[in-house]
């Protein structure tokens, strides 16, 4: 079983995806880098970035309700912490990753790993 954790800041490479205000509070955006789906959320003011993809049946889970730093997977309802990617309900039991993201020049910026 692959588990996951947020990814080390250190070790990753930051790629530029938009500008900050395109993320007001309670909102969602949707990327995608090096093919990777990656949704970015921003709840209280701060960023997180998970995949957009269930470890259950690779569901769409950015199109998930969000309760508080969960989102619930539309598909059959896992529930995943956005602030780490870590599994919290079936039928998921693998983690999914979770991205380092950072405002620099007000443009948001996700860490992908180096070794990927
Ligand atoms: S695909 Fe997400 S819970 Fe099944």
């Amino acid at each position: 079983m692959l588990n996951y954790s947020l990814f080390d800041p250190e070790k990753c490479e930051f790629i530029a995806v938009g500008p900050e205000a395109d993320i007001p509070d309670g909102d969602r955006l949707f990327v995608e880098i090096d093919q990777l789906p990656i949704v970015i959320f921003r709840v209280g003011g701060k960023l997180f970035a998970i995949a957009d993809q269930c470890s259950h049946d690779e569901g769409p889970l950015g199109d998930g309700y969000r309760e508080g730093y969960e989102v619930v997977c539309p598909r059959h309802g896992a529930r995943f912490d956005i602030r780490n990617g870590k599994a919290l309900a079936l039928p998921a039991v693998v983690d999914i990753p979770a991205y380092p993201v950072r405002v620099v020049n007000q443009q948001i910026e996700v860490g992908l790993p180096l070794d990927k």
